[in-house]
Formats: structure tokens, C-alpha cells, sequence
């Protein structure tokens, strides 16, 4: 980490008070045993307590085996299927609850009990046999907040296949780069979906990608929206097209048997993006990820099956996968699932729903809380709502945020935990627990039971703990919830999360050092704070994007001769990506080529991806060697001192270019 950067962090961040627990959350939560942390540190016996919270078929025979890092292996010898522990084993005690309460953009409201989320898994993981999806096969959905996104992940999860989910706001060409690196040939997708009122043809998006020359799509199911204006859509013998619905209706009240999963068996592929410009599959085990992310769901989200439990997110994303299916569903509880956005039809949508359902435990980003604050207290105004957790996630949250999220939405009677983690670590890694630690805002807290991070001076050595000392967040000790490798690309495992921190000629787990990527301090009062990615990747809007990804969708774009994409400050969405852009000789920076910048970086990622600022400039900030610095554009974008700019090739380039921002900025 560069020194200037850590000073210049640490400066800012002002000392904060702490808030207790309320008594009366105290004495109903799940972790009110200070032991915990002790079990935990009896490792790796210590996470055997997350797996007993499952069903296996057969019990594993070695809690953790370390003989070939990095590839770890948890509950070894041990088997079980997913969709049992979200499903099948909740129907004796309670089939008529609820087990997914959805609610459409337009008001459309399902309730699926226990007995019909396994009446529909079932049914749909015999359309998927139908269609000749094996075991091991990888599925790819590209769907959006619907009830088919749970029941297809769970019916691929009964029958042993691996789902890939990509979130609906990407492209038709990211969603075909996704099936081409998983290999997958079989993709899920709908006709349509709402936002803000508006009908969305998402089957558009399956034509292209699977139109492009790259991808081999064998089988294309389709789902239907469904309501009035759409009567679902009609085929006309376009392959590889297959209407799940046609299907369906020959599946009424199948069973299908589910498939005993190792432990070690993926369960599901999540694609994030990293600092090369390919996204990387994060492969998750089946055993390790559930029993992890049900164990955090269990004690840091406080959830019991009597709750109403909604987290705000995306299934589409890892927060999604985590804490709405897996670990909500495998505890047993009712889990709410909301298609639209936070301001459609009005900005009181979301504590309209809150009080409708009842809702005990609310979960969403420091993005939206600043959203929230912007619109204004009085959309929660005369809404009768109470919850008794709130959770934040995906960014650092202001502490003025924090105080607006304690004092509106929680009537400063709420716990709030504020969870750090990452699509790789499949579970909270930093975050308290919420009875049994003190909430200060704006710092994570400690690390959750069994997890040992630490911090690291960028020549490896480690940071003296407690010392209030910014460095690379690293994690010193494996966890079930951790991804099991890059799909298809060991190299690339080792490469991103090993190679930089650990020793990695040895075969002693105990001398590898998971790399985050993340730059944190840590407290005196042994608390974490997260401070923001080190490397070349940022964080919009809660969504991680990649600086290369941004870059190549721009070089797309003719007029342009060289690119380079940086992340600036935004009060409202965390950071935005701003464009440096050279142009070719002889061509004008100009609004149209503006809008090819923005169209670009909207077919190749996707419109949640839209840059903020494209700024044309006559030369990139570059290296003698002739790597371009991106570190001086970022202090250009924040209006920051350059830091220093010696090995600059011309050092008067970030001078003209401050001068170019200010008139075409
Ligand atoms: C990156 C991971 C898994 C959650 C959704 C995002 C940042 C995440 C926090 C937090 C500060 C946070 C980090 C991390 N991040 N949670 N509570 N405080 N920063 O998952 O897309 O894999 O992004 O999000 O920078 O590395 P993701």
C-alpha cells in the first residue's frame, strides 16, 4: 500500500462512540455465548458447529484437510444435497410456512410455503433432467428477481448440477463471455421483467449471447414473467429454445430424487470480476459454503424460522446467494424476495413492504442508505415497521450513514451489523456479533468466530496487531465458506489470492496467506475498518467492477487510441468510474463520441457498469517503461496531490491533463 494513501486514509476517518446491543435484542438472540470465540479457536474442529446445522447423508470423517494448499478440503468424506437442507427437511415441522414471500414491481404478491417450494424445485429439476442436464453439468441463469431464480438454483442444486447465475443487468456479451468460460451449454433465462413500470425483453439478451460465435448453447429454457399484459411468450420453433412451461406441465407433481453431493462437489459458480479484464468463476464447495453461510446467517444475521427476514439485495450476486437463498433457507425461515427498485412506484416502496410483512430483519448497502438520506426521512414517515436487526453490506459505510440508518430505520432500537466480506470468502469473514459486541459505525468490527485476519506492510511483513495502522487485508487461516478455486484455472487461484502473501513453495497450509485485496486498519479496541480496495478493482454502487474490464469495453470504441479508467469519489454511490480517454489523430472529442464510450461500456458489461465522466485528454500519464499510472489520474479525478510522480516519463502530462478536466470535464 503507498504510504501517502495510508496516511491520507487514516487522517480521515474520525474516532467514533460505540452503541450497545438493546437489551431486549440481547436477550433473544442466537449468539449470546462469549465462548463461541474460544470453540472456533479450536481450529479446524471449531467450524464442525456450522456443519451439525445441516442434514448430511453421510457425516464427514475429517473436519478439514490442509495436505495440498491451497486447495483445502472441508468436511471431508461427508455428503449431502442442498436442496434438502433448504428444502425437504423444513416440511415436517413447516410445510405451510413461508418459505419465499415475493412481490412483484407492480404490487403482484406470491407466497411460497415450504410444500410448494418443494412441489416447484422438484418439478423443475425434472425439467431440467428432461432437457439432459446431468450431474457435474454447469447451468447458466441469467435471470432476474423472480421466483424462478431460487427454484432453478435449487433444482440444479438437487440434481447435482452447478448453477452459474449471472446477475440480469449484464449484457447479452458478458452473460456469453460467462458461458463460454464455464464451458456451459445449457442457459436459463425469462421473456421479461419489470423496472420502474417498464416491461424489459431480457429474452433479447439470450438471442445475442447465444448468437455469438463463442458460445454453444444447446438448450435455452425459458421462463414467463406471467401476469396480465404478458401472457407469456409464444415460440415458434426457434431452437435451442425450450418453454419451461410447456415442460412443467408434464412434470405435475414429480419427485425428484436428490443427488448425495461430496462435500467437496461445487455447488455453484459466481463470476467476479478481478484485475485482469476476464472475470473470474469463483467455485464454491457444496459442504463448507452451507454450512458457512448457514452458520453466519444463523449467528450474525440472528435468524430464527418464526422471522421475516429480507435481504435487499440481488440473488444475482453473491449477497443474494448467500443470504437469501442458502443460509436463510437452510435455517428454515421466511425469506422476502422484492423484483423492483427501492422508488418505484414512490420512495416509500421499501417500508411499505417492511410493514406489510412484518419484517424483523432487514438487510441492504451503504449506496442505498445514502439514497435513503437523500430522498428524505419522511418516505418512512407513517409507516408502521420495527425491526430488530439491519445489516449493511458491499462498501464502507459513512458513520453519518450509519447514525441515519440507526435513528430512521431502526428508531435507535435496532442492532445494526455492518458485514465484511467477499463473493470469494462465501460468508461474513469481519463483523460482529450483534449480541455480544458493541456497534461503532463505520468500522466492521472483529473478525467472526474461527476467522484470523490480519494486516500486511506490501513487502509481507505482518503489521503489529491492534496497532491503528492501515495495511493489505490478508486472512491467515482457511474457512468452509472459501472458494475453492478459480473455475478451470488453478494458476489463476494461486495467482490473485496466494501467491503474493504466502510461501507458496511450501506445503504447510499454515504458511499461506489469503490476499483480500482490501486495505483495512485495525483498532485498538481490536475492531476492523475497512477501508476500500488496494488493487484494480472498485466498488460501485455496492457491485465490484473491473479497472481492465472498463478498459477493454472502451477500446472498443474506433475513435479511440488508448484508455484508462479510474475510480473517483462519489457522496452518493461510493465511487464512479471516471474515463480517461487519448484519441486517435485527426478525430474530436465530441458528445457522440461520448455516447459511443457509454453504448460501449453498456454492451460489453451493462448499464449498471455507465462510466460518470469521459474526459479526452492528449496523453495518459505514463511510466519510462510505459505502463500507464493510473494512481495520478485517480488524485486527478479526487482533486488530491499527485503523490509522487518522479518516475513519470513526461512529468508535465498531469498537469495538462488537470487543465484539459477543467474545460472538457
Ligand atoms: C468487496 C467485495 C460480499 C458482499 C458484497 C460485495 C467491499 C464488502 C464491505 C464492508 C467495507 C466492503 C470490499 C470487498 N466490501 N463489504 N462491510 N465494508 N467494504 O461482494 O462484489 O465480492 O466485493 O466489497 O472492498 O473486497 P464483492
Amino acid at each position: 500500500m503507498n504510504e501517502d494513501d495510508t496516511i491520507g486514509l487514516e487522517a480521515r476517518l474520525p474516532d467514533q462512540e460505540y452503541y450497545r446491543p438493546p437489551p431486549k435484542f440481547v436477550g433473544q438472540a442466537n449468539g449470546t455465548d462469549p465462548d463461541i470465540y474460544e470453540r472456533f479457536e479450536d481450529f479446524p474442529d471449531g467450524f464442525s458447529e456450522y456443519a451439525e446445522l445441516l442434514t448430511w447423508d453421510e457425516r464427514w470423517d475429517e473436519t478439514f484437510d490442509g495436505s495440498d494448499p491451497p486447495f483445502f478440503e472441508w468436511f471431508v468424506g461427508g455428503s449431502l444435497n442442498a436442496s434438502v437442507n433448504c428444502v425437504d427437511r423444513h416440511l415436517e415441522e413447516r410445510k405451510n410456512q413461508a418459505a419465499l414471500i415475493w412481490e412483484g414491481e407492480g404490487g403482484e404478491a406470491r407466497t411460497i410455503t415450504y410444500q410448494d417450494l418443494y412441489r416447484q424445485v422438484n418439478e423443475m429439476a425434472a425439467v431440467l433432467r428432461e432437457v439432459g442436464v446431468e450431474e457435474d453439468d454447469v447451468v447458466t441463469l441469467h435471470l432476474p428477481m423472480v421466483p424462478a431464480l431460487p427454484i432453478t438454483m435449487l433444482a440444479c442444486a438437487r440434481i447435482g448440477a452447478v448453477h452459474s447465475v449471472v446477475f440480469a443487468g449484464f449484457s447479452a456479451n458478458a452473460l456469453a463471455d460467462r458461458l463460454v468460460d464455464a464451458d456451459s451449454d445449457v442457459l436459463v433465462s425469462i421473456d421479461g421483467y419489470y423496472r420502474r413500470g417498464e416491461w424489459l425483453d431480457h429474452k433479447a439478451k439470450a438471442d445475442e449471447a447465444i448468437d455469438t460465435e463463442e458460445t454453444a448453447v444447446e438448450t435455452a429454457l425459458l421462463w414467463s414473467r406471467h401476469d396480465d399484459l404478458h401472457e407469456g411468450v409464444e415460440l415458434t420453433g426457434d431452437d435451442p429454445y425450450v418453454l419451461v412451461d410447456d415442460v412443467l406441465a408434464e412434470k405435475q407433481g414429480a419427485h425428484v430424487e436428490p443427488v448425495a453431493r461430496d462435500a467437496e462437489d461445487p455447488l455453484f459458480l459466481m463470476y467476479t470480476s478481478g484485475t485482469t479484464g476476464k472475470p473470474k468463476g469463483c467455485q464454491h464447495r457444496t459442504g463448507g459454503y452451507l454450512a458457512y453461510a448457514a452458520g453466519t446467517s444463523k449467528y450474525v444475521l440472528d435468524i430464527k424460522t418464526t422471522d421475516t427476514y429480507w435481504c435487499a439485495a440481488d440473488i444475482g450476486w453473491i449477497t443474494g446467494h448467500s443470504y437469501i437463498v442458502y443460509g436463510p433457507l437452510a435455517l428454515g425461515t421466511t425469506s422476502v424476495m422484492y423484483e423492483g427498485t427501492p422508488d418505484y412506484p414512490d420512495r416509500s416502496r421499501l417500508w411499505e413492504i417492511a410493514e406489510r410483512y412484518d419484517v424483523d430483519i432487514f438487510h441492504t448497502s451503504p449506496t442505498a442508505i445514502r439514497q435513503f438520506m437523500k430522498w428524505g426521512e419522511e418516505h418512512l414517515a407513517g409507516y408502521d415497521f420495527d425491526f430488530r436487526h439491519l445489516t449493511t453490506v458491499g462498501e464502507p459505510i459513512q458513520p453519518e450513514a450509519w447514525q441515519w440508518y440507526y435513528d430512521h430505520v431502526g428508531d435507535e432500537d435496532a442492532v445494526i451489523v455492518d458485514t465484511w466480506w467477499q463473493t470469494e470468502t462465501g460468508g461474513h469473514l469481519i463483523t460482529n456479533l450483534p449480541a455480544l459486541e458493541d456497534m461503532k459505525p463505520g468500522s466492521a468490527g472483529r473478525p467472526c468466530p474461527g476467522i484470523e485476519p490480519a494486516l500486511y506492510e506490501d513487502d509481507g511483513t505482518e503489521i503489529e496487531a491492534a496497532s491503528g495502522r492501515a495495511g493489505n487485508l490478508v486472512i491467515e487461516r482457511p474457512w468452509p465458506g472459501m472458494l475453492q478455486t478459480v473455475y478451470g484455472d488453478d494458476d489463476r487461484f494461486i495467482d490473485e489470492y496466494w501467491r503474493r502473501f504466502s510461501d507458496t513453495d511450501s506445503d504447510d497450509w499454515r504458511d499461506w496467506v489469503y490476499k483480500t485485496g482490501d486495505g483495512a486498519v485495525h483498532g485498538q479496541d481490536g475492531y476492523y475498518r475497512v477501508l476500500g480496495r488496494l488493487d484494480d478493482v472498485m466498488n460501485v454502487s455496492g457491485h465490484r467492477l473491473g479497472t481492465m474490464e472498463l478498459e477493454s469495453a472502451v477500446a472498443e470504441v474506433e475513435a479511440i487510441a488508448e484508455a484508462a479508467v479510474v475510480a473517483r469519489e462519489d457522496r452518493e454511490r461510493g465511487h464512479v468510474p471516471d474515463v480517461y480517454v487519448v484519441l486517435r489523430d485527426g478525430v474530436e472529442g465530441s458528445d457522440d463520441v461520448r455516447k459511443q464510450v457509454i453504448a460501449s461500456v453498456e454492451d460489453e458489461i451493462g448499464a449498471f457498469a455507465r462510466p460518470d465522466r469521459v474526459l479526452f485528454v492528449s496523453a495518459l500519464p505514463k511510466t519510462r517503461s510505459g505502463k500507464i499510472m493510473r494512481r495520478v489520474l485517480e488524485n486527478i479525478s479526487n482533486k488530491e496531490d499527485l503523490g509522487d510522480t518522479t518516475t513519470l516519463r513526461d512529468p508535465s502530462v498531469p498537469d495538462q491533463i488537470r487543465e484539459q478536466v477543467q474545460t472538457n470535464g
